[in-house]
């Protein structure tokens, strides 16, 4: 087996890479999605469930970003004049994936699972996502941010792991 150095080591290291990626990012540029879909139409008006689209939310670690398979499935023919949804049916026809861009991203040092807290835990998606399933637009910008602050906060609320290597793995 392959020694790991000690965690106060690899925490160090982490702090300075952390330091590094911080001077070299500068500002975050607001995101632009490849298709203007709407939240609040498919999830507060036609009702759709969160797991429709975000298939591996309760069971896995990853939510995931829906394929153009999923759109697919109600956009085959128009419903609407849209020129956004037209694009829906360019992309499958080309057969690519609609290329997301994610909002919300851990580090990759850092563990998440999505099935833990939402299905062990039952926590609802908006204590860590904000207002985003009533978004009429994709936000510029994830409308919450993620730190480790307000993941310790909860942990120590909800008496959770608070210990480094819980997360850090
Ligand atoms: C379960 C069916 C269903 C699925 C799945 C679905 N849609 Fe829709 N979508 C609709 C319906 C119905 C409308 C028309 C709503 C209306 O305006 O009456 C619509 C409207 C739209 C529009 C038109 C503009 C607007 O926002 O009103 C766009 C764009 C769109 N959808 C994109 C998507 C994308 C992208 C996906 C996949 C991530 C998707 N839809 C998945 C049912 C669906
Ligand atoms: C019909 C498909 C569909 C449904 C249903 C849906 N979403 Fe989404 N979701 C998307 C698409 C497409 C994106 C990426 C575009 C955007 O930002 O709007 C996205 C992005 C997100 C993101 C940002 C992910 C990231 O980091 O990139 C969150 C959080 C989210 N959705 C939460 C929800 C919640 C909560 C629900 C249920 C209340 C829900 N979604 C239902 C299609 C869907
Ligand atoms: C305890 C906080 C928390 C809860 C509750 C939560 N999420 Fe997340 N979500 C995150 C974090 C942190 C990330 C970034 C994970 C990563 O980078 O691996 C994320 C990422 C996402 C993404 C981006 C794509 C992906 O595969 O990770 C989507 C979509 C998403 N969440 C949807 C949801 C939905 C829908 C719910 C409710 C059913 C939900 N989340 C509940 C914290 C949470
Ligand atoms: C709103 C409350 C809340 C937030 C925010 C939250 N968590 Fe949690 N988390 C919990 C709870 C409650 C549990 C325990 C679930 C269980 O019973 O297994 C947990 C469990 C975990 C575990 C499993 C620990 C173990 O036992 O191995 C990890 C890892 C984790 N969370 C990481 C994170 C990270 C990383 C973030 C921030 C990006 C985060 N959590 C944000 C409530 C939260
Ligand atoms: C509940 C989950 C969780 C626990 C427990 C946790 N962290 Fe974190 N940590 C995170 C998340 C999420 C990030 C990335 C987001 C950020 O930088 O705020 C992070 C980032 C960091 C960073 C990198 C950069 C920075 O911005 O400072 C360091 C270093 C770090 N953690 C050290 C620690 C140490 C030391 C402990 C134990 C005392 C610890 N962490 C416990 C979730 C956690």
């Amino acid at each position: 087996m392959k020694k790991e150095p000690p965690i106060t080591m690899r925490l160090f290291a982490l702090s300075l890479s952390a330091a590094f990626a911080l001077v070299c990012s500068g500002s975050a540029s607001a995101v632009d999605q490849p298709i203007a879909y709407n939240h609040y139409k498919h999830t507060q008006e036609l009702e759709l469930e969160c797991t429709m689209c975000h298939t591996g939310v309760s069971t896995q670690i990853r939510a995931t970003l829906p394929s153009a398979e999923i759109c697919i499935s109600c956009h085959e023919e128009p419903v609407t004049d849209s020129a956004e949804e037209e694009k829906i049916r360019q992309y499958y026809a080309q057969n690519e994936e609609i290329p997301w861009k994610r909002l919300f991203q851990v580090p990759e040092h850092v563990f998440f699972s999505h099935r833990r807290h939402v299905t062990v835990a039952g926590l609802d998606c908006a204590k860590c996502h904000g207002n985003m399933a009533t978004q009429k637009k994709p936000p510029k910008k994830a409308p919450m941010a993620i730190s480790m602050k307000a993941c310790m906060s909860c942990h120590r609320k909800l008496q959770a792991q608070i210990d480094c290597v819980s997360c850090h793995r």
